[in-house]
């Protein structure tokens, strides 16, 4: 293998494909133009729909290559283990209607082989395996094609992996759009295998994907069905952290040249020494590629574990990354806020500050890291030099807003551990962490932290409670319409009940009744929800249900409220968690004739303020429990 920097990487990629045809074109801004149906440009298809729709012709040709700024949060969660970025670049090459699987798949196979010096024998690869029964409704075939041209190039069978739609199918980018099956690339990095049905696509960090050549035959129309485009288009996307990472052998993405110098300016800032060690266990899509543990000079650091510590500083690096492309973005429509995209920025700088308190990083680290990103990368996108004194301005308001927070906060805390100790008591009350929370907007993620160092507890279940019955009492005495005041969390988290009543009557209609809530769970970033259910929805279960839930946002349904019992509620036919204790008098919460629930809200006053609804993740919660993962869009 060869190790090159992305800069090498994106030269040769370019050049590669312009030598088979392809024009060069520019990638496009990571803000997508009126598209409700996602908040960021996530790959490099998405500004390229109308294209391979058809809709019309693009003025470089029918084969095109580019490199696409992209950013996926769905897995922010997973931020800091070996793989996974809330920001990456995809290098990508385009058939519209032009070539087919023969040429695509070869000239992957070549490039990876011929250009990027990978052995053959590292490859494995993955193909769609079909679904559904020849003549009958929503039958698709398996792409034995591809399986042959895998083999014609020399990818012996045990290296195919025959997969489900669950792996090897790409798109939509929304809810509706072009999508087909797809062929995944990935490097055997030598590991053990992790049991005997180790493959690829098994996340255990032996196999790593960093290509994948979709086949766009298909368009997912209204009702959520596959049809034949009429067109043969390749999608390709290769990521450039993930092939960098690869080819110089790096235990993980934030080893390469392409994080060194933010890591770096990072650890400078923290006063500690460089590291490299694999954080987290197994996830989904990206893997921890080594596990080791390596010590840390952490004295001045409230951090007391080097694992932890190699996280936040991932985290920081990760966040202010993609916060910087974000705010040099050419349009420069995201600003930190409290709705849709601008939420998710905000969230990703306050996160960054969080951890780099943690790690001892003084204030004005952000505007230094967004220098060192835009040093790095300026040369590729210059928007980032053109906009950096913007993103500057932008990064020390929020930085500094949120460091005030912290600091009032920090010190209410202070003065409540002082109290507890003074009584002899070692609980901080679910009131006292709702009242930080609430009142100085300390989050309780900073105080359980806090507290775990100073030797205490605190009670989540109260602050919960707490949370729920201020939420709940904001939207009586605001005669259900929302005040600027209330917590910019908790209007998500309105928005997010609301959403998790369409979705459980999503279910109940698609998976039928007995598709029962076991349980919910929402954060400002997510929902999260466990019903029972035998087996994972198959992918068009998981269509209907975001389809359905997206018509009836759409359709803009009055929520309403009333006090009733019970029984009477019951009788009405409204759901309720079985089993659950609930006082005289109920709230019952009616979405038209969508859905009926008791619960303690609160909710917003119309589906349409829920902007769109979009399943990230569905997967096993325990023996016949299902739990879905769930965010919703901007106001559209
Ligand atoms: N759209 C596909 C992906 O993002 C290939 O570019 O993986």
């Amino acid at each position: 293998m060869k190790n090159l920097t992305a800069d090498e990487l994106r030269d040769k990629y370019l050049k590669f494909f312009e030598s088979k045809g392809h024009t060069i074109i520019p990638g496009a801004s990571v803000i997508p133009e009126n598209d409700p149906t996602v908040l960021f440009t996530t790959a490099g298809m998405h500004p390229l729909v109308p294209y391979l729709m058809g809709a019309m012709e693009h003025p470089a040709g029918t084969r095109l290559t580019d490199v696409q700024k992209c950013v996926r949060t769905g897995d922010i969660d997973e931020v800091g283990d070996a793989a996974h970025l809330t920001f990456f670049e995809m290098l990508g090459n385009w058939s519209l209607n032009d070539y087919f699987k023969k040429e695509a798949i070869s000239w992957s196979y070549e490039f990876l082989t011929e250009h990027l010096g990978f052995k053959p024998e590292q490859l494995n690869v993955t193909v769609f395996r079909g679904e559904g029964k020849e003549g009958e409704d929503g039958y698709i075939p398996a792409d034995e094609e591809a399986v042959e041209i895998w083999k014609s190039l020399g990818i012996p069978e045990e290296r195919i992996f025959r997969l489900p739609r669950e792996d090897n199918w790409w798109g939509p980018a929304g809810t509706t759009g072009p999508c087909g099956p797809d062929t995944e690339m990935f490097i055997d990095t030598g590991k053990e295998k992790c049991g005997p049905d180790c493959r690829p696509g098994c996340h255990c960090g032996k196999y790593i994907e960093i290509w994948n050549d979709v086949f766009m035959q298909y368009n997912k129309n209204e009702e959520g069905k596959f049809v034949p485009l009429g067109r043969h288009n390749v999608d390709t996307g290769m990521g450039v952290e993930r092939t960098i990472c690869m080819m110089s052998g790096a235990p993980t993405v934030y080893d390469t040249e392409i994080f060194a110098p933010i890591m770096a300016k990072i650890e400078e800032l923290a006063g500690l020494g460089s590291s490299s060690v694999e954080v987290g266990s197994g996830s989904e899509k990206g893997a921890p590629l080594n596990a080791s543990d390596l010590p840390l000079n952490d004295a001045n650091s409230p951090l007391k574990d080097s694992n932890e510590i190699l996280r936040a500083k991932r985290i920081i690096a990760d966040h202010m990354r993609t916060a910087t492309f974000i705010l040099c973005d050419p349009k420069g429509s995201v600003k930190p806020g409290n709705i849709g995209a601008n939420y998710v920025l905000r969230r990703l700088i306050r996160r960054a500050v969080r951890y780099a308190r943690m790690l001892g990083i003084g204030e004005g680290f952000t505007v230094k890291l967004a220098e060192v990103i835009c040093d790095k990368y300026s040369h590729v996108y210059p928007e980032l030099k053109a906009n950096l004194e913007q993103c500057r301005l932008d990064l020390e308001a929020e930085e500094k807003r949120f460091n005030a927070t912290l600091d009032k906060g920090e010190a209410m805390y202070k003065k409540v551990a002082e109290q507890l100790k003074l009584h002899g008591q070692s609980q901080i009350s679910g009131k006292t962490a709702f009242k930080l929370y609430d009142t100085f907007g300390f989050p309780l993620e900073m105080t359980i932290e806090m507290a775990t160092k100073d030797g205490l507890t605190v009670d989540k279940e109260g602050f919960d409670e707490a949370n729920r019955k201020h939420q709940e009492l904001s939207r009586t005495t605001s005669a259900g319409s929302f005040k600027a005041g209330l917590q910019d969390n908790s209007e998500v988290v309105t928005r997010m009940h609301t959403a998790t009543h369409l979705l459980h009557a999503a279910l109940h209609k698609v998976l039928g009744p007995t598709a029962n809530q076991k349980g919910s769970n929402i954060t400002a970033e997510r929902l999260r929800f466990d019903f029972t259910w035998p087996e994972p929805m198959t992918a068009e279960q998981k269509a209907e249900v975001e389809k359905l839930v997206n018509e009836w946002i759409q359709q803009g349904i009055d929520v309403s409220k009333k006090m009733t019992t019970v029984e009477e509620a019951k009788a009405e036919g409204a759901m309720a968690l079985f089993g659950a204790k609930y006082g005289d008098q109920v709230s019952l919460y009616t979405i038209g004739d969508v859905s009926k629930e008791i619960c303690c809200g609160p909710h917003v006053t119309n589906t349409k303020e829920l902007g769109s609804f979009k399943i990230v993740k569905e997967q096993s919660s325990s023996a016949g429990v299902r739990r879905i993962k769930a965010v919703i869009g901007n106001m559209g």
